[in-house]
């Protein structure tokens, strides 16, 4: 008679499949084989005992339906532990090691000529500079004519000035913010303005339509030339380093009297002369002066009181004088392979 041995061989090898399932889908499949309600085996059996002798229906049901518990049991019991697992699984795939070191996003880097300004106005903010602003598009008194600037100067040139429709201009120098704070405020004045110009130039190596300014203007009582000297050799000192040679040589601007070119000794070639420095051995780093008493009237401040020296810098050749930038279109092209060089970040 096969009765007993049916149930105890379903049963060994029931609990032995359902210590081998690992996972919900096997535990799935398990169930489906051994309790599932059609065609699991111990329906199966239930159905056999019609066939069965009388007498050995009652216990062979019996002993299918204590199995039936029995491996009910056991397969919920398998269930937690399969879910325990399976957690675990998912916890070490999933697992956030908070020690490692994250992964970096890139970054764009600061513009040479941003880096330039900021350490500019660090220097003049030590000798006492506050930054001052004003518009880029200007108009004809504060770029021009509060500047002493004659109606027939070449500046004024539609050559060497972009004019725009309706009046106004592009500022060709930041010589302007000085007009626009000195009308703001009395002396004493100290103040540097760092900010874009804009001239009609035809581009080359070194000209670029659009550059760079920074102006100083300090206005007060018994300010001399020796001021104004020891303001940029201290700025050349601190820019290009202590052995930093400046010249100034006697120019002539409108707006001041005397006026000087600030000239920085060439890097390039030290003094020998190249093409950087037009074979000079010194490059041209802007022009300064004392401020003309003509641009002191027109901005309502006493010439007979108060003196006062300014000095105008284009950046972009402060910055190519110091890392040695060969050509100023490099600044325009957005190249990061360019710019990561100078960039701390
Ligand atoms: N604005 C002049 C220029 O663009 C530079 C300059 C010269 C500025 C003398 C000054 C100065 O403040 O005193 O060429």
């Amino acid at each position: 008679m096969t009765t007993p041995a049916t149930t105890s061989d379903i049963r060994e090898r029931a609990l032995a499949e359902l210590a081998g399932a690992t996972t919900g889908p096997e535990l799935d499949e398990w169930n489906i084989r051994y309790l599932g309600r059609e065609r699991g085996e111990l329906s199966r059996l239930l159905k056999s005992i019609p066939t069965l002798p009388p007498a050995e229906r009652k216990p062979f049901g019996e002993a299918i339906n204590a199995l039936k518990r029995e491996l009910e049991e056991a397969f919920s019991g398998r269930l937690d532990d399969v879910r325990k697992l399976e957690l675990d699984r998912k916890l070490i795939y999933e697992r956030i090691d908070a020690t490692l070191p994250g992964r970096g996003i890139p970054f764009g880097y600061e513009h040479l000529l941003v880096s330039i300004r900021d350490e500019m106005i660090e220097t003049f903010a030590l000798l006492g500079f506050e930054v001052a602003e004003g518009p880029e598009i200007e108009d004809d008194w504060h770029n021009f004519t509060a500047l002493n600037t004659p109606e027939d100067h070449p500046a004024r040139d539609a050559q060497d000035t972009f004019y725009l429709q309706g009046g106004g201009l592009l500022r060709t120098q930041t010589s302007s913010v000085q007009i626009r704070y000195m009308e703001q405020h009395k002396p004493p004045i100290r103040i540097i303005a760092p900010g874009r110009v804009y001239r009609r130039d035809t581009i080359t190596p070194r000209h670029y339509p659009i550059f760079h300014q920074i102006e100083g203007l300090y206005v007060d009582r018994d300010v001399t030339f020796a001021d104004l000297k020891g303001t940029l050799h201290a700025f050349a000192r601190r820019t290009f380093g202590e052995g930093a040679d400046v010249r100034l040589r006697p120019s002539f601007f409108p707006f001041t009297e005397p006026s000087a070119e600030l000239d920085v000794r060439c890097v390039f070639c030290a003094s020998q002369g190249c093409r950087i420095c037009s074979y000079s051995g010194w490059i041209e780093q802007g022009g300064c002066g004392m401020v003309d008493p003509a641009v002191l009237k027109n901005v309502g401040i006493d010439p007979e009181e108060y003196t006062g020296f300014a000095f105008g810098m284009g950046y972009d050749r402060t910055a190519m004088l110091k890392y040695e930038i060969p050509d100023i279109r490099l600044f325009w092209e957005s190249d990061l392979r360019f710019l990561a060089q100078f960039s701390e970040a």
